[in-house]
C-alpha cells in the first residue's frame, strides 16, 4: 500500500513570500501567498533590498499560516521543499534558510527545487502530466520552451535571447503610463483596442525556438517617442492590442511548431504571463485547429503566478525519486534547469 506524502513548499525567489502544503504532489491542502507588489509599485519594479526585508518579516507568519490551514502537523510532514534558484539571491536566501531551519529542527528531508520546474509542476495540481510534453514557461523573468520526456527531466529547446515576455509587458506598460506590473493592464486594454499598429515579430533563424522581445519593445518606445515629437496622440488601446498580438503570435506559433516536431502528448502553459487572456485564447484556438489530439493544460491564475504549491508539487517528485539536499544547500541566483 502506498503511503501518502505530505510536503511543505516554500518560495521566496522574487516578490511573493509563499508557503504551501501539498498531498502526494497533487492535492493542495494550503497555499498562502503574501504579495509585496504594493511596496514595489511606486518604484516601477521589484527592488531587491525591499524584497529581502519583506521576506524576512513575512516568512514565519506565512509558514505558520500554511501549516495551520493544511491541518497537517510537522510530525506528519515527509519533507520540506524550497526554491533554491534562480531569482534574487537575497530573497532566495530567506526561504532557503527557513527551510533548512525547519528541516533540521524537525528531522525532515530537505529538497531544493528549481523555480521553473516549480512553474511547470503547477500543472500537476490540475491534471496528470503525460509524457512526452512541452511546457511554455512565460513569466517576468523567464521565457522558455521546455521539453520533458519524463518526470524531472528537462530539455530547454528555446529561450529568450534578451527580455522575458513579462519583462517586455512591464516595460511597455510603463512607457504607456500604466502601473506596475503592467501585464494585466495591457491585457485588459488590448481587448478594448484593435491591433492596427504595425509592429515587428522576431522569428529569428529558420527552425529556432528561441525568442527575442527587445526589438518589439524598442519599436513601441520609438513609436511613442515619434508621436510625441509630432505632437500626436497614440491610442493606448490600439498600442496595447498591437503589442499583445505581436507577442502572442510568436509565442503561439513557436509553441505549436515545437509540439508538432517533438510529437508531444501534452502542452502545458506556466508562469505569470500564462494569465494573459490573449495568449490563452490564441493557443487554445491554434491547438484545436492544428493539434486536436494534443491535450492543452492551463492552470488557474493563482497557480500561474509565483506560489509555493508548485514548489511542493515539484519537490514531491524529487522526494519520491530519492533526491535530497543537505544543510549546505545554498541559494543560487542563476541555477541552471538542466
Ligand atoms: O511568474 P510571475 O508571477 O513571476 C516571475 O516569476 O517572474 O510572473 C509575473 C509577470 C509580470 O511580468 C506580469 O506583468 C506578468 O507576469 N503578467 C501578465 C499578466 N498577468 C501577469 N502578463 C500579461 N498578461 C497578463 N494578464
Ligand atoms: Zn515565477
Amino acid at each position: 500500500m502506498n503511503e501518502d506524502v505530505y510536503v511543505l513548499g516554500i518560495e521566496t525567489s522574487c516578490d511573493e513570500t509563499a508557503a504551501a502544503v501539498v498531498k502526494n504532489g497533487k492535492k493542495i491542502l494550503s497555499n498562502v501567498v503574501a504579495s509585496q507588489m504594493e511596496s514595489h509599485r511606486r518604484f516601477g519594479g521589484v527592488v531587491p533590498e525591499i524584497a529581502s526585508r519583506h521576506h524576512v518579516e513575512q516568512i514565519t507568519l506565512v509558514i505558520e499560516e500554511a501549516m495551520r490551514q493544511s491541518g497537517v502537523s510537522f510530525a506528519d510532514l515527509d519533507a520540506v521543499a524550497v526554491t533554491a534558484g534562480p531569482g534574487l539571491v537575497g530573497a532566495l536566501l530567506v526561504g532557503v534558510n527557513a527551510a533548512k531551519a525547519l528541516a533540521f529542527a524537525h528531522g525532515l528531508p530537505l529538497i531544493g527545487v528549481h523555480h521553473i520546474a516549480g512553474h511547470i509542476y503547477a500543472n500537476q495540481l490540475v491534471a496528470e502530466m503525460k509524457f512526452p510534453l512541452l511546457a511554455l514557461v512565460v513569466s517576468g523573468g523567464h521565457t522558455e520552451l521546455v521539453y520533458m520526456e519524463g518526470h524531472e527531466t528537462f530539455a530547454v529547446i528555446g529561450e529568450t535571447r534578451d527580455d522575458a515576455a513579462g519583462e517586455a509587458y512591464d516595460k511597455v506598460a510603463r512607457a504607456l503610463g500604466l502601473p506596475y506590473p503592467g501585464g494585466p493592464h495591457i491585457d485588459r486594454l488590448a481587448h478594448e483596442g484593435e491591433p492596427v499598429i504595425d509592429l515587428p515579430r522576431a522569428w529569428l533563424e529558420e527552425g529556432s525556438y528561441d525568442f527575442s522581445f527587445s526589438g518589439l519593445k524598442s519599436a513601441v518606445l520609438n513609436a511613442l517617442h515619434n508621436a510625441k515629437q509630432r505632437g500626436e496622440e497614440i491610442d493606448v488601446r490600439q498600442m496595447a492590442a498591437s503589442f499583445q498580438e505581436s507577442v502572442v503570435d510568436v509565442l503561439v506559433t513557436k509553441t505549436v511548431q515545437a509540439a508538432k516536431e517533438y510529437r508531444v502528448r501534452q502542452v502545458l502553459l506556466a508562469g505569470g504571463v500564462a494569465a494573459n487572456h490573449g495568449l490563452r485564447a490564441a493557443l487554445q484556438d491554434k491547438m484545436k485547429k492544428e493539434l486536436p489530439n494534443v491535450e492543452l493544460i492551463i492552470p488557474p491564475l493563482s497557480l500561474c503566478t509565483d506560489n509555493a504549491a508548485m514548489i511542493a508539487a515539484a519537490g514531491t517528485v524529487l522526494y519520491q525519486q530519492g533526491k535530497r539536499a543537505d544543510l549546505a544547500l545554498n541559494a543560487n541566483p542563476s541555477l541552471p534547469l538542466v
